[in-house]
């Protein structure tokens, strides 16, 4: 295939992956983003994607992510490392636009370590200017969400938030700041000044400022190595040739800007940030594919206007494990919301969906689509803009049929029930973009291409 491409000051070309992509190859620089509110499933089908990529970037969040991804019945569950390391010869980036949890990051490599993956440096790197969590933090977050009593977001308490708010109050301690023994005792003492007052006004223990230096510099040795310039890194991968995964965490609408504010994230969860989060041009994003679970759950507080409290959202939850694989807290299960992935189809501009569990609507009479809403007196195509709005809609729902097959045996499209084919036609229909993934099980191996 023929690359049309731009050229470097120094003459070096750059291929053109939007032209790769138009001329067939389906892989390209491919963003992934949950379209829903997190926990569609994106893991797998990052491993998936990432056997044909050459390095897989996160961009966002920290560990309030968990991406599970099963081979041949080994699950493994990563909350900051990016879900390509399984496979060999990948180059694994965390971008600057993540919070990272030294001691988590360093366990997470542990683990993998011991099932024999490579997880050095040479595959392996932070950005420096990768913001880390530090144990205020997490103590802030505890605290207030604590003391929110009925106003609570439902974080998951890994300091995403106030990590976040110290990077825009330009007090946050960067990963390249390791280096600098100084400087990090100079920021973790300033920075406890304030978190101190903080700590002790919401009645939890103020922190030892020498404990957490040392906590850190502890660490340091073991974390500097994997400090990495991830915009050179994925020049180098562009220049080549290669394909670059870009693994969003979370949902659109936990966005902090465009989801249910309050109830959201921290960060842009939305394919846009993918560039901005990692340090690459917006024009070398060519693929946006969408993950959309065939039913919606969300964890924590906030509007879910499909959510099911009745016997089929228990079924929902039995039959799809929809268990926080960060917290293990109970989702909450509800049908499928066109509007909700009509606003993450134009929010994110997605190229492609995969939709995945599938096989978890076995056995139940109907499905039902919400495919609008009526909010006073109005029908809606796209959620309501103002704070609280998706709280007082109601949904309009659209019934199709349901299957009693067991489909989680499914190869080929061909081989889907009537009904599910059915099913997934009439997503692509109201999400105007064509489902390209169909997953049907938890392991790899459980996917059916189109
Ligand atoms: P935080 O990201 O821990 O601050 O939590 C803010 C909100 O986002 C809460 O409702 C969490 O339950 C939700 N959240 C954060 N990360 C995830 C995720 O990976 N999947 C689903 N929900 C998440």
């Amino acid at each position: 295939m023929t690359l049309t491409g731009r050229s470097l000051a120094d003459g070096r070309r750059i291929p053109c992956r939007r032209a790769a992509l138009q001329a067939g190859n389906t892989m390209a620089n491919t963003v992934i983003i949950g379209a829903q509110w997190g926990d569609e499933g994106k893991g797998k089908i990052v491993d998936m994607l990432s056997a044909r990529s050459r390095a897989i970037v996160r961009f966002q969040g920290g560990n309030n992510a968990g991406h599970t991804i099963k081979v041949q019945g080994q699950e493994t569950i990563l909350h900051l490392i990016p879900s390509g390391i399984l496979h060999e010869g990948t180059i694994c980036l965390v971008g600057n636009g993540v919070v990272l949890d030294p001691e988590v990051f360093l366990q997470e490599v542990d683990q993998l370590a011991q099932r024999g993956i490579d997880v050095s440096p040479a595959r392996l790197g932070i950005s420096k200017k990768t913001h880390l969590i530090l144990p205020y933090h997490k103590s802030l977050d505890k605290a207030r969400e604590a003391k929110r009593a009925g106003r609570k977001i439902g974080t998951t308490g890994r300091g995403i938030g106030p990590c976040y708010e110290d990077k825009a109050a330009r007090v946050g301690l960067r990963a390249g700041d390791l280096c600098n023994p100084e400087l990090v005792r100079s920021k973790v003492t300033h920075a406890l000044e304030e978190k101190n007052i903080l700590l002790r006004a919401y009645n939890f223990e103020p922190l030892d400022p020498g404990a957490v230096i040392d906590g850190l510099l502890a660490l340091a040795p073991r974390l500097t190595p994997y400090l990495t310039e991830v915009e050179d890194r994925l020049q180098e991968v562009q220049q080549k040739g290669g394909d670059i995964l870009f693994e969003g965490a979370q949902g659109v609408h936990l966005d902090i800007d465009h989801g249910t504010y309050p109830f959201v994230t921290s960060s842009n969860t939305v394919a846009g940030n993918a560039a901005a989060g990692c340090g690459i041009a917006p024009s070398a994003l060519t693929r946006v594919v969408g993950i959309v679970k065939a039913y919606t759950t969300r964890v924590g507080s906030g509007p879910f206007p499909t959510e099911l409290l009745d016997d089929t959202g228990s079924y929902l939850r039995t039959e799809g494990h929809e268990f926080g694989a960060t917290t293990g807290r109970p989702r909450r299960c509800g049908w499928l919301d066109a509007v909700v992935l009509r606003e993450s189809v134009r929010l994110n501009g997605l190229t492609d969906i995969a939709l995945t569990k599938l096989d978890v609507l076995q056995n139940l009479p109907v499905l039902q689509i919400c495919v609008a809403y009526e909010y006073h007196g109005r029908r809606l195509e796209y959620p309501p803009q103002e704070e609280g709005g998706l709280g007082e809609v109601t949904p309009v729902y659209e019934e199709l049929p349901g299957f009693d097959e067991d489909i989680s045996g499914c190869t080929s499209y061909a081989d889907l029930p009537d009904n599910v084919r059915a099913y997934i036609s009439r997503i692509e229909a109201l999400a105007g973009v064509r489902i390209s993934l169909v997953s049907v099980g938890p392991d790899r191996r459980q996917t059916i291409e189109r």
